[in-house]
């Protein structure tokens, strides 16, 4: 389903606090806003990388060849840790993403860890 399920937990969460720049469709804009759909980072068998993007935001690198910055923001502060294991499960079960999900433990260690 190209818009990913929307019965589907996190479903909300992600159009609220995603959407805007991954896009409902989960691909992104090229060149400046990642496509989450395919992608590697947030299919990974461990799901650490993916919810600490999501928890402490990330920038892109900038470079002579792109020298504008794009930023995604940290979410620590707005997402409770069972909105960011809702979201992340979110994404890794949407658009065609195949991985599996979590639970809000893993995102409280995390964060602890931090
Ligand atoms: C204001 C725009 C914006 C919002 C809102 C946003 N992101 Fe991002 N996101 C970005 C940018 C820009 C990058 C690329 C950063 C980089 O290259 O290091 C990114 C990167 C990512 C990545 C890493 C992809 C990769 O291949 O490196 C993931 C995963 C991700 N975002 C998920 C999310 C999730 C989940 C949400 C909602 C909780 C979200 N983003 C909200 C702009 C945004």
């Amino acid at each position: 389903m190209v818009r990913g399920d929307a019965t589907k937990r996190g479903a909300l969460l992600y159009l609220d606090n995603c959407a805007a720049c991954h896009r409902p469709d989960g691909r992104g804009y090229e060149g400046v806003f990642q496509s989450l759909a395919g992608n590697p980072i947030v299919e990974a068998d461990d799901a650490l990388s993916v919810v600490s993007i999501v928890l402490l935001g990330s920038k892109t690198p900038r470079t002579s060849m792109t020298p504008a910055q794009f930023a995604m923001p940290a979410f620590a502060w707005r997402l409770t840790d069972q909105d960011a294991a809702d979201i992340v499960s979110f994404i890794r079960s949407s658009w065609g993403n195949d991985a599996k999900s979590l639970e809000a433990p893993k995102v409280a260690a995390l964060r602890s860890s931090n």
